[in-house]
């Protein structure tokens, strides 16, 4: 496994690599979610590369860019376990150099969600993801469906823009409770994350009242929302959405005939820590 701290010498060893080369791109803090990516990378490619690199971009002021978990040296294990044949790990000025001034700027698919919330950290993402497109030149990237909206940002994003990379995108993995596995679940209390799986619990109430044939989506909304205003702990939804998963624009029907995928997404704070979470009705 060859470490690469630079852009350069990570896109020389790129061109000669054996293909199909896979690529999947992190912030690092490694949990089982991460490693099922890997997983997929790894047996799907002649060559994987995995980038560790929490890109500031993509934090907006006053979020937990300095706080957010890093764990580099055990990271490094878990992806020696896994077969990583490339980590790419440069530091902030290496991505970022003095006078970097260009920008990806995602659209429709940005708004709503965690581009209303968040308002740049889809700029932030598309643009660091571009930049490891670009460099890598991989077959295919692996994402996570846990971030649903990123997910469509950067498939939106590599059709329009002929990145020539394929996106897989890999289902949520959970605990045996439910709640999302997620770096930042570091940030719970016990009490906290005793009371986290309210999230899932939240979306299934939705996708159960949506199975018994129920598509409204204000219906579906109210549904997860009772489930979470149970939960005291819980101290700010930020929102229930009901949307395309494709275009992220929001349905008044959760209708999915045609081969159309909705998706029931929740944004909570548990306190400080704030989390996110989906479901796609008629998945499994
Ligand atoms: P990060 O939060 O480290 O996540 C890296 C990848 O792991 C993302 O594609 C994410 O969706 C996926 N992932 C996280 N938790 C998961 C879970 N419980 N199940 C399945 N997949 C999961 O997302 C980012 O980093 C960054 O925004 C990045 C794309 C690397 C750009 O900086």
């Amino acid at each position: 496994m060859k470490i690469i701290r630079t852009c350069a010498e990570m896109a020389a060893l790129c061109r000669d690599v054996q293909r199909p080369l896979g690529l999947v791109p992190t912030m690092g803090a490694l949990h089982d979610g991460h490693l099922s990516l890997t997983r997929r990378a790894r047996a799907d490619s002649a060559t994987m590369a995995v980038s560790i690199f929490v890109n500031p971009t993509q934090f907006g002021a006053g979020e937990d860019f300095n706080s957010y978990p890093r764990s580099f040296e055990r990271d490094l294990d878990l992806l020696a376990e896994q077969g990583t044949d490339l980590v790419f790990a440069p530091p902030p000025e290496e991505v970022y150099p003095d006078g970097f001034d260009t920008w990806i700027e995602p659209g429709s698919v940005t708004e709503g969600q965690e581009g209303e919330a968040r308002p740049g950290h889809f700029k932030g993402v598309a643009t660091v993801v571009a930049k490891l497109f670009s460099i890598v030149r991989a077959d295919r990237a692996y994402f996570g469906q846990k971030d649903g909206q990123q997910v469509a940002v950067i498939r939106r994003m590599a059709q329009d823009l002929n990145l020539g990379v394929e996106v897989v995108t890999m289902p949520t993995i959970r605990e045996a409770d439910g709640l999302a596995l997620s770096s930042r679940n570091a940030y719970l209390t016990t009490d906290q994350r005793q009371a986290a799986p309210v999230i899932y619990r939240a979306l299934c109430a939705a996708q159960e009242l949506w199975r018994g044939g129920e598509q409204d989506a204000g219906r579906l909304r109210a549904a997860a929302m009772a489930v979470l205003q149970a939960e005291p702990m819980l101290e700010l939804v930020d929102y229930v959405s009901v949307v395309d998963a494709d275009s992220m624009a929001p349905v008044e029907r959760a209708d999915t005939s045609g081969g159309r995928r909705v998706m029931v997404a929740v944004a909570a704070k548990l306190g400080q820590p704030r989390l996110i979470d989906n479901i796609i009705l008629g998945d499994g």
